[in-house]
């Protein structure tokens, strides 16, 4: 059934971190409605998308009542009327209106909040599933399973109030388990790391991803703890579970070499890479997320031949989910997986246009949320409509990560029942 765009509304709310963003209503024709709301990051890669913030006095500047405005008054006035099962023509139709490269106009928070709500209103007017239309929409394989979440039980970086240089510490289950088993695993093994951390006086309040936020000595000791919840919870390290890395290396980057308390001094990029290769026989990582700089393509290149058989090498902030970038990435071999986040490059239609350039050059494709989300479980459709093997919606607290995880249960629960 087609149903038109009547009209587009849109408010700033709050996100995860008590600061503002975007949520947006589409209403159609056929009387349904839809929310949408976009997540923010704090790690941001210089290449993103650009969230527009009003940079007035209000919320420290951190208000977005600009782009509100855009989608009132300028965003919602164009899309009017069109078919609302058109996302790539709806897309399309805003990219021209911005007009920019970066969407630096209209603001690409506004953008996505409109993209990700005709999205869900397609499916609202097709009556199936948001992950079910997905998947038809962007000509995917329909998914047989449920992606296996990369959960960061330890938050280090700018996400952390500890002391860990690098970001993220997942925890990764075996894909041959199904997502309720991986769910409980995880679940188990956070709660062994809680009385590991308290054991040992390390402080244990959660960060801005729901992983814990401990002052240790070194980042190796994060994986050394993370070990000894592992199989305190009884679970085997290297066949039940794995661990991976986002290091974020960019926040640790200082006058070209890399920072950090596992060494007295700054390391050279070879150095940093003979340190993750340490890393990754000491505990088998299959992931290393921004392991270097943004902008050290040489780098990437050099790790990538160096340990890219033995570990998925995944672009976060070096490729933006953008396509030029991804494109030079894989033209040089510089990483052979990208982290997939809708609000880097502001469309729907272009984060699937990523993935599908992603895997038609063999990369892995891992769908990610941001640190800063709402409740708003969109990702999690969008990881299974994309036929995602892996995504990553933080550690096991805090109700906006919950939120995916549970809405990943219900959907596993569907997918079982119609095969
Ligand atoms: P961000 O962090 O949302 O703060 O950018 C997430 C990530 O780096 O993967
Ligand atoms: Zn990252």
């Amino acid at each position: 059934m087609t149903a038109q765009i009547k009209t587009v509304f849109s408010r700033q709310i709050l996100d995860s971190r008590g600061l503002p963003t975007v949520e947006t209503m589409v209403i159609l024709d056929t009387g349904g409605y839809v929310v949408a709301s976009v997540p923010s990051g704090t790690s941001t890669g210089t290449h993103e998308a650009l969230e527009l913030r009003d940079g007035n006095k209000e919320y420290m500047g951190l208000g977005v009542e600009r782009a509100v405005k855009n989608v009132n008054e300028t965003i919602g006035p164009h899309v009017r009327g069109m078919d609302v099962a058109k996302q790539t023509d709806i897309d399309h139709a805003m990219i021209e209106l911005d007009g920019t490269r970066n969407k630096s106009n209209l603001g690409a928070n506004a953008i996505l909040s409109v993209s990700i709500a005709v999205c869900k209103a397609g499916a609202l007017a097709s009556n199936v599933p948001l992950y079910r239309y997905i998947s038809t929409m962007g000509g995917f394989i329909q998914a047989k399973r449920v992606p296996t979440p990369f959960f960061n039980l330890i938050n280090g970086g700018l996400h952390g109030t500890g002391n860990l240089d690098f970001q993220e510490f997942h925890l990764i289950p075996a894909t041959n388990k199904s997502f309720k088993e991986s769910l409980k695993i995880g679940v188990e093994i956070y709660q062994n790391l809680k009385n590991s951390l308290t054991r040992r006086g390390a402080t244990r309040s959660v960060g801005d991803e729901g992983g814990f936020t401990p002052n240790l000595f070194s980042n190796l000791d994060a994986f050394e703890v993370m070990l000894e919840a592992v199989r305190a919870a009884g679970y085997s390290p290297g066949s039940d579970v794995f661990f991976g890395l986002d290091s974020a290396a960019n926040t640790f980057y200082k006058d070209g070499k890399y920072v950090i308390k596992d060494r007295s001094s700054p390391l050279s990029t070879n150095e940093m890479i003979e340190f993750y290769r340490s890393l990754l026989e000491q505990y088998r990582l299959i992931s290393i997320e921004d392991g270097l700089y943004e902008d050290d393509w040489e780098g990437w290149v050099k790790l990538t031949s160096e340990l890219g058989e033995k570990t998925v090498i995944i672009g976060d902030d070096l490729l933006v989910t953008n396509k030029e970038r991804l494109e030079k990435g894989i033209s040089l071999k510089a990483a052979n997986g990208i982290l997939i986040k809708p609000n880097q490059i502001g469309t729907v239609s272009e984060t699937i246009e990523a993935i599908n350039i992603a895997r038609n050059n063999g990369w892995q494709a891992v769908i990610s949320h941001r640190s800063g989300e709402t409740n708003d479980t969109f990702i999690a459709d969008f990881s299974v409509g994309t036929n995602a093997l892996y995504c990553k919606y933080g550690g096991l607290s805090r109700g906006e990560r919950i939120a995916k995880y549970n809405r990943l249960i219900a959907i596993e629960e569907e997918i079982i029942a119609a095969s």
